[in-house]
């Protein structure tokens, strides 16, 4: 059992456990499920997203990255299930079994019948959209948006719809339809371009005929249909419900982030799913009064972020910047993509509490993770609060100020974008601790830095990973429910 596990297991009176990610994603998520289901949980549910996300997990110097399926799998006695919130990518889900095989992983989870089916057109639109003249968002083109999107229009599919042929075609040339208007307007040699990716099979999707927008329905139906044996399909709400209600452990597994939430993110620079407690309490057919314990996670004392949008302690000094994302390998693991570095921002964990707090419990926990990075710096920023420079701004009825400090940020992107950070500076650390496994191991300049962001942001810290493999974890606290 990891120490993580054994820490939660003290109290039998928690069996619902969610993990979610306080920033911008990328915050190690994973590895705390992974560790959680090393002998405390017995179902792990992913709840929200697709396979944009990437989740790392490094097992006696061997990296596994997981995007679709949950971070439970490495361990056998687990079930693990991808849920109703989740957007699922046949293709995408088929590869990862097979990496996963490769690494001796025999299992698969199950899979909600009732998850969003992304399709081609998904990813083509995407991409086709990321590319485009009118500005990005900096997407990882999983058709991610484009599939969340069709299921709130109410013209979407599920995964359902692949045990059915006739309604799979039906549905899927009504879905392809409503895109024309948008695909016949596209460049004929960009989506061959797209649709000749190997993620896409290899243009095996393609049609020269415009009047199809250049995608060969029956080709999707074949490419779709011989992924559905390697799919288990289940109403998993209805098992995780039962779980619950037989008092097993479940752990949710989110994926994202707060500020990279739909609705309460730094809109429109956001994912479309809800990466909230209660955003994965119902994606796993729960609801938030289930969660027990939501475990919220953060990068510290720096943090990262993929994609455009503001990010007010990012670092413009590109060799510091570098220095770190080096440091703490900080490449997506879903795109390559070199993720942007900033500092640890306060106002932005200030938020992070007021959304993530709760009658029960009342105490707010966190774990901090990649504590290890900045071993060896001299002097570490943090941002305690920010100063508005951009013209009056009305939020909500209430003018923000030019010259005005923010103790919490407003996730609202006009702000957000003229906010300036103001900086504390601590002295480093010198030592090691990557085996530490209580507070004691910790170096005690890291450790008043720790209570610095604990006092002022309202979280307790709970936990701090001090190394990338299983168990580098170490035990801050107990918990406090
Ligand atoms: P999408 O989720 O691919 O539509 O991308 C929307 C935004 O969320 C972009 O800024 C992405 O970089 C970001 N994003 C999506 N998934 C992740 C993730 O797992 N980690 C960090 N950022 C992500």
């Amino acid at each position: 059992m990891s120490r993580l596990a054994d820490l939660i297991a003290q109290k039998p009176e928690i069996t619902t456990v969610a993990v979610t990610d306080g920033q911008f994603g990328d915050t190690g998520k994973g590895k705390i499920v992974d560790e959680l289901a090393s002998g405390w949980a017995q179902f792990v549910v992913r709840a929200n997203g697709g396979a944009n996300a990437g989740h790392t997990i490094w097992v006696m110097g061997r990296k596994v990255v997981l995007h679709l399926i949950p971070a439970g799998i490495l361990h056998p006695d687990v079930v693990n299930i991808i849920g109703t919130g989740v957007a699922f990518d046949p293709r995408a889900f088929s590869a990862e079994l097979k990496a996963l095989a490769e690494f001796g992983v025999p299992s698969t989870p199950l899979v909600s019948h009732c998850a969003k089916l992304v399709l081609p057109q998904h990813i083509l639109m995407d991409r086709l959209r990321e590319a485009g003249a009118d500005g990005t968002l900096g997407t990882t083109g999983r058709g991610i948006g484009p599939c969340y999107t069709d299921h709130v229009g109410r013209c979407g599919l599920t995964v359902n719809d692949l045990s059915n042929p006739d309604e799979l075609a039906r549905k899927l040339r009504a879905n392809l339809a409503e895109k024309m208007p948008f695909l016949r307007e596209q460049d004929p040699e960009k989506i061959k371009a797209i649709l000749g990716q190997e993620e896409l099979g290899s243009g095996e999707l393609f049609t020269p005929k415009p009047d199809s927008c250049f995608l060969d329905v029956d080709a999707i139906i074949a490419q779709y249909r011989q992924f559905e044996n390697q799919i288990t399909v289940a109403n998993t709400d209805e098992i995780v419900r039962t779980a619950r209600d037989e008092g097993a452990r479940i752990l949710l597994e989110g994926a994202q982030g707060l500020m990279l939430d739909l609705k309460h993110g730094r809109y429109p620079y956001v994912t479309c799913s809800d990466c909230t407690v209660d955003g994965l309490a119902r994606g796993a057919g729960l609801s938030g009064e289930d969660v027990d314990l939501p475990l919220t996670i953060f990068k510290a004392p720096y943090m990262t972020c993929v994609g455009m949008g503001s990010f007010p302690t990012e670092i413009e000094d590109e060799v510091l910047a570098e220095e770190i994302r080096k440091r703490g390998n900080e490449y997506g693991a879903t795109t390559g993509r070199p993720r942007r570095v900033g500092w640890f921002d306060l106002p932005l964990a200030r938020y992070a509490h007021h959304c993530c707090k709760r009658r029960k419990p009342v105490v707010s926990h966190a774990i901090f993770t990649k504590l290890d990075v900045l071993t060896g710096f001299e002097s570490i920023k943090i941002c305690f609060e920010y100063e508005y420079e951009g013209p009056n701004y009305n939020v909500a009825g209430r003018w923000i100020r030019t010259g005005e400090r923010l103790q919490t940020a407003i996730p609202d992107e006009f702000v957000l974008s003229q906010c300036q950070p103001i900086y504390k500076y601590f002295p480093g650390w010198k030592t090691s601790f990557s085996s530490a496994k209580t507070r004691k191991g910790l170096p005690w300049r890291l450790e008043e830095i720790i209570d610095v962001i604990a006092h002022e942001s309202g979280f307790m810290p709970l936990a701090a990973s001090v190394g990338p493999e299983r168990d580098q974890t170490a035990i801050l606290n107990e918990l406090c429910i």
